[in-house]
């Protein structure tokens, strides 16, 4: 299983949800599942994580060593699973689905939050914004990111892209 976290810059929301997925998988044992992320634009492509991004992520234990790239189409082959962090985000990318098999690989985060059958929200961009910012996108992906450890550990992520998936 590969999975790919992608946001707008690659170096806020996209980094901040790699990083915590690697984390929550080696604690989860699931040493399988590998994890990168990109961005659907390319302003930021070869920089460090943003410093805020870095900072909360570093405060609460994450780690970083990635550098930021541009996602292409050729990268649903590298992917299992395509997490867009949000709308724009996966409006981006399904306009470079060259199959109904890459577009069934793409989800928003939000699909796998405890909260989303309420409605899937959004990780909304916190380029610009204060740290505050960055501690509730983290709050958010975390809470995600644990929703989706335990759809892999359940096997319920094929019902959470059917349910919630850009192909449903
Ligand atoms: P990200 O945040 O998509 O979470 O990495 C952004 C970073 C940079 C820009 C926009 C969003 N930007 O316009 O440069």
């Amino acid at each position: 299983m590969r999975i790919m976290t992608v946001c707008l810059g690659n170096i806020c929301r996209s980094p901040a949800a790699e990083s915590v997925l690697q984390q929550r998988l080696a604690e989860a044992g699931l040493h399988h599942v590998r994890v990168s992320s990109a961005g659907t634009a390319d302003y930021h492509v070869g920089e460090r994580p943003h410093e805020l991004s870095v900072a909360e992520g570093e405060r609460r234990g994450y780690a970083f060593s990635t550098r930021g790239i541009q996602f292409e189409d050729v990268h649903f082959d590298d992917a299992d699973l395509v997490l867009a962090m949000d709308a724009d985000n996966e409006a981006d990318l399904l306009a470079l689905v060259r199959s109904p098999e890459d577009r069934a690989k793409v989800v928003r985060l939000g699909a796998f939050a405890p909260d989303a059958e309420d409605g899937v929200r959004d990780v909304p961009d916190p380029w610009g914004h204060p740290a505050e910012a960055y501690t509730a996108m983290y709050d958010q992906i975390e809470d995600a990111v644990d929703g989706l450890v335990r759809a892999l550990q359940d096997g319920t992520v094929d019902e959470v892209l059917a349910r919630h998936g850009a192909a449903r």
